[in-house]
C-alpha cells in the first residue's frame, strides 16, 4: 500500500465524520428561509480548507449565495488544477418518503453498496463529492506528494442554475488561471466499471401558463361551451411529441450534431442496455425517440419532460369546477450544438402559435445552459484516464452524461479552459430523491484517485 493509501486508511473515519458535520447543514439555495444555512455552509467549507493547508481561502459574495475560493501555489512552474464544486442542496421534499430525515447522515448498506452508503441529502450530489476534494488535497500535503498547484472553487448556486458565478467569472479570470478543471459532481457506471463522463447535455427550462375564463367556473354551468385550460394544456403538451417521440418544435432539431456510425458503435460498448433501465427502475418497457437507444436518448439526443403540472382542484373529494388556469414546468435538455436561448425562443413562437383563440398563454423562461463535450485527446482527461485505471484495477470507459452542470460551457468560454467530469457516483444514487445516498467505497475510492490525478496530470502536462 502506497503512503497515500496508508493515510486515508488511518483516517477514514474521521474523513467520514468531517462529512457529517457539512451534511447536518442544510443548505438547500431554492429556499429563501435556508439562506443562512447556506452561509453556514460556505463559512464551515472555509474553515475546512484552511485547516486542510490551503492559502488566501475567503468568501466572496456575489449577487446570490456565496461562492468560496481557496488555493495552495506550491511551485509557479508546476500546472494549476482548478477544482469546482457546489456545497448547496436540492429541497428534500417530500419529506415522508425518506426512511430517515434528509439531515441527519446515517450509513446503512445497500445491495450496491455493501460496505455501506451515506444517506443524506447532499451526500453524493454534491457535499460529499466535493469533500473527497478536500480530504485528498489534505491527503497530498500530509504526504508530500502534492504534484500540481490546486484552486478551490466551491459555489453555493449549482441547483439554481448558477445564475451569479458567470459575472464572477468574468469578474476573477486571473485570480482563477489555470490549466484544468476538475469536477466530481457526475457518476460511474458501476463499482466495478469505473466510467469518466465525457459530455452533459445543455439546459432550456420553461414555465407556461394557459388561462381560460376569467374567473374559476361551476363545471356543470359552463363545462363543455368553455375551453378548459388543463385539457388545453395537455392536448398542447402531447402535441410537443410526435408518435416517434420526435420534437415536433420547428426548428428544434436544426443544430443538432449527430454521431457518426463509429461513434455510434464505441457508446454501445458500454454495458448500460434497455434492460438496466427496466430491471432497476421496475419498468414494464422502455420508451423514446424512434431509432436511438437507452443510451442515446439520455445522452446524445435532446429531449423534452414535463417536470410538474397543476392547476384546478387537488383536495381531498371531488370539487366540480373548471377552472381558469393551468401551469405547467417544461425542461429540455439539449445536445451540441443547440444553445438554450434560441431553444427557448424556438418553443416560445411555437407553443404560443399553437394555442387555440379560446384560452391565452404565457411561457416565461428559467435558467438554462450549454451543452459540454470533454475531448478525449488531451492531458486532462487522460490524467482521468491514468488515475481511474489505476485506482480501480480496470480502464474506466468514456461516456456521455444526461446531466447539466451549466457552468461548465462557461468555463470554456469565459476561462478558455477544459473540464474533467471525474465524478463516483452511481445512478442509483438517488440524488434529488428522498433516500438519497453516497458508498463509503465511492468517497473514499475519490478521495484515492484525486492524488493520482494530480500525479498523472502533472506528467502529462509538460509533455
Ligand atoms: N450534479 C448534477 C448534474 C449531473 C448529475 C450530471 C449526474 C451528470 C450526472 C447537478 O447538480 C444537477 O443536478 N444539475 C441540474 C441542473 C441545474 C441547473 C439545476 C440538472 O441536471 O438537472
Ligand atoms: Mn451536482
Ligand atoms: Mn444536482
Amino acid at each position: 500500500m502506497s503512503e497515500i493509501n496508508n493515510y486515508i486508511a488511518a483516517n477514514k473515519d474521521r474523513f467520514l465524520e468531517e462529512l457529517f458535520e457539512l451534511l447536518r447543514i442544510p443548505s438547500i439555495s431554492a429556499d429563501s428561509a435556508y439562506k443562512a444555512d447556506v452561509s453556514r455552509t460556505a463559512e464551515e467549507v472555509k474553515k475546512r480548507l484552511i485547516e486542510a493547508g490551503a492559502d488566501h481561502v475567503e468568501i466572496c459574495p456575489t449577487g446570490g449565495h456565496p461562492m468560496v475560493y481557496g488555493e495552495k501555489i506550491i511551485d509557479a512552474s508546476l500546472p494549476t488544477v482548478l477544482v469546482y464544486g457546489h456545497y448547496d442542496v436540492q429541497p428534500p421534499d417530500p419529506l415522508e418518503l425518506w426512511d430517515n430525515p434528509p439531515f441527519e447522515p446515517v450509513i446503512k448498506k445497500t445491495e450496491l453498496h455493501p460496505e455501506g452508503a451515506i444517506f443524506a441529502r447532499g451526500s453524493c450530489d454534491d457535499k460529499g463529492q466535493m469533500y473527497m476534494h478536500v480530504k485528498a488535497f489534505e491527503t497530498m500535503l500530509q504526504t508530500n506528494t502534492l504534484a500540481c498547484n490546486v484552486k478551490f472553487m466551491i459555489e453555493g448556486e449549482e441547483e439554481v442554475g448558477s445564475e451569479n458565478l458567470e459575472s464572477f467569472l468574468r469578474a476573477n479570470v486571473d485570480k482563477l488561471n489555470a490549466d484544468v478543471i476538475l469536477i466530481s459532481d457526475t457518476g460511474i457506471i458501476a463499482n466495478d466499471t469505473p466510467s469518466i463522463m465525457t459530455g452533459l447535455r445543455g439546459l432550456s427550462y420553461v414555465e407556461v401558463e394557459v388561462t381560460g375564463p376569467n374567473r374559476d367556473l361551476h363545471s356543470g354551468l359552463y363545462g363543455g361551451a368553455v375551453a378548459n385550460p388543463i385539457n388545453v394544456l395537455s392536448d398542447m403538451i402531447s402535441s410537443l411529441m410526435d408518435e416517434n417521440k420526435h420534437i415536433t418544435i420547428p426548428g428544434f432539431y436544426d443544430k443538432v450534431i449527430e454521431l457518426s456510425n463509429e461513434e455510434r458503435t464505441a457508446m454501445a460498448e458500454a454495458p448500460i442496455t434497455d434492460e438496466t433501465y427496466i430491471k432497476s427502475l421496475n419498468l414494464g418497457a422502455v420508451q423514446g425517440e424512434k431509432g436511438y437507444s437507452s443510451l442515446e436518448r439520455t445522452s446524445i439526443r435532446p429531449t423534452l419532460d414535463v417536470n410538474g403540472i397543476w392547476g384546478g382542484y387537488i383536495g381531498e373529494g371531488a370539487k366540480t369546477v373548471l377552472p381558469s388556469k393551468a401551469h405547467a414546468k417544461i425542461s429540455m435538455r439539449l445536445v451540441p450544438d443547440q444553445d438554450p436561448d434560441e431553444i427557448t425562443e424556438l418553443f416560445k413562437k411555437h407553443f404560443e402559435s399553437i394555442a387555440p383563440a379560446s384560452v391565452k398563454v404565457k411561457v416565461s423562461p428559467h435558467h438554462g445552459g450549454k451543452p459540454y463535450v470533454t475531448p478525449v485527446d488531451f492531458a486532462g482527461y487522460q490524467a482521468a484516464h491514468q488515475a481511474m485505471a489505476e485506482a480501480f484495477g480496470k480502464n474506466p470507459i468514456p461516456v456521455r452524461g444526461g446531466g447539466s452542470i451549466p457552468i461548465v460551457a462557461l468555463f470554456e468560454e469565459i476561462l478558455g479552459l477544459k473540464s474533467v467530469l471525474m465524478g463516483f457516483g452511481l445512478d442509483s444514487d438517488a440524488i434529488h430523491s428522498p433516500n438519497e445516498h453516497y458508498g463509503v467505497f465511492n468517497y473514499l475510492k475519490g478521495i484515492e484517485t484525486i492524488p493520482l490525478f494530480y500525479k498523472y496530470f502533472a506528467e502529462l502536462h509538460q509533455k
